[in-house]
């Protein structure tokens, strides 16, 4: 910040003098213009009252002067302090003051006249424009004082208020260094005055905001994991317990082992789950870019779940024309097996889950509709959620943890498209996804 209001400072200064020279010079050649027309008027008003004393006169030139002439002109050049020169046509002298001694310049004017008398003669005022230098000397004598006291009122003035302006920056600056995990939660107060720091102060709290919310994330992923995990261990171990006691059956013994069998497939599938979206997560999930049809695919997902539909009279069909998209099958498959899942699992006897294709544009739409159970509005945003579950208690019997919908969320946001959901308690639930067309 320190080397930014420098450099401001700075910058603002040279604009300043610059500034100032322009201004200067611009006013001096003006002032300068006029001071010459002055001097040229000043010049005319002395011929003209030098013509007026000639011109009386009514004696011929070669009678020139009288004395009282030379009298009158002699008191004229010195009351002007200027040289007065008149001459008759052979160029003697009728009347001649001493010259200036100007070292900068005279102006000089020259004109000539008839005589009442009879005879023309040449009149010639010259005067010193040392006066008028002397005017401009004065002026830039100013701008010589002028310059180096507004220069260093504007390096002072413009260091406070380049400090004024960017510190808030520096407090922004100063609250972000001690932001760290353990205060996520802070916020930097905003400025009260609009403009761009507090649009910057808005913008770093909401990736304040975003951090938080990921961090929260991933700690309740982890405790959520380690929930999941517990009670299929807490039930290995006691099933293990039981099996070491003595006298038992081989038949008791098959069914501990078959009861085992079962809570390890179930954390299995849960690590497996999890395995999958940590890898999403990581972008380490080698995804494949094919072009492919997405109703086969469709069709082999119903077919995989036609007996679970049939077993609980559930109409299962297809809507909608064939699409290409792009994308991973192995992963869009598993999308569609968790999508209809669902749709099944949490479905009414007799009830209908349709899949529809419709391409608009550039993207594949696929909505998978239910007639379920439904899922209340306030617990939508959550539903892509991981191991979010409607109803914990009953579903351990299905057998689901809550990560199918997050992993299907994953998978289509890794292909760049978009999952979402509406639903309606009681009445079923539509999973809207929209995939890049092939
Ligand atoms: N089609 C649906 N209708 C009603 N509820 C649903 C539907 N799909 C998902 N859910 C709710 O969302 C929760 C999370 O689903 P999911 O991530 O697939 O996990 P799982 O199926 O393993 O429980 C389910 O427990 C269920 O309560
Ligand atoms: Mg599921």
């Amino acid at each position: 910040v320190q080397s930014v209001s420098a450099r401001l400072t700075f910058k603002f200064a040279v604009f300043w003098v610059i500034l100032l020279g322009v201004l200067a010079l611009g006013i001096s050649l003006w002032f300068w213009k006029d001071l010459r027309h002055e001097a040229k008027r000043d010049l005319e008003s002395l011929a003209r009252s030098l013509s007026e004393r000639l011109v009386d006169e009514n004696r011929p030139a070669s009678d020139l002067p009288t004395p009282g002439l030379r009298n009158d002109l002699a008191q004229f050049v010195k009351a002007n302090g200027c040289r007065a020169e008149v001459r008759r046509e052979d160029g003697t002298a009728i009347f001649d003051s001493p010259e200036l001694a100007s070292p900068a310049g005279t102006l000089v004017r020259e004109s000539r006249m008839t005589l009442q008398g009879g005879g023309r003669v040449m009149v010639r005022i010259t005067i010193d424009d040392r006066p008028y230098r002397a005017r401009l000397y004065q002026l830039l004598r100013y701008f010589g004082v002028i310059a180096p006291v507004t220069t260093i009122l504007a390096l002072l003035f413009g260091f406070v208020f380049v400090r004024n302006t960017l510190s808030p920056i520096e407090e922004v600056r100063r609250k972000a260094e001690q932001i760290s995990r353990a205060n996520v939660s802070e916020r930097i107060p905003e400025p009260k005055t609009e403009g761009e720091v507090r649009d910057l102060v808005r913008t770093f709290n909401e990736m304040l905001g975003r951090l938080e919310r990921g961090i929260q994330d991933l700690e309740n992923f982890a405790a959520d994991a380690a929930h999941e995990l517990r009670t299929p261990l807490a039930i290995l171990r006691a099933e293990l317990e039981t099996a070491l006691q003595e006298n038992r059956s081989a038949e008791e013994d098959h069914e501990v082992l078959v009861s085992l069998q079962e809570e390890v497939a179930r954390m299995s599938a849960i690590v497996t789950d999890l395995f999958t979206l940590a890898k999403l997560d990581m972008r380490q999930y080698a995804l494949k870019k094919e072009t492919f049809r997405l109703v086969p695919l469709l069709e082999e997902v119903l077919e995989t779940w036609a007996p679970l539909a049939a077993e609980r009279r559930i109409i299962l069909r297809r809507e909608g024309d064939d699409a290409r998209v792009k994308g991973d099958p192995n992963a869009l498959r598993r999308v569609f097996m968790n999508l209809v899942e669902n749709a099944l699992k949490y479905n009414r006897e007799g009830g209908e889950v349709i899949l529809a294709v419709r391409r608009i544009e550039s993207k594949v739409h696929v909505e998978v509709n239910d007639t379920g159970v439904g899922i209340s509005q306030q617990h939508l945003p959550g539903l892509f959620r991981r191991f979010y579950r409607g109803d914990k208690g009953r579903s351990r019997d299905d057998g689901g943890a809550g990560l199918g919908l997050a992993i299907c969320k994953s998978f289509v946001e890794a292909h760049e498209g978009r999952i979402e959901a509406t639903s309606e308690l009681g009445q079923g639930t539509h999973i809207h996804v929209e995939l890049p067309v092939g």
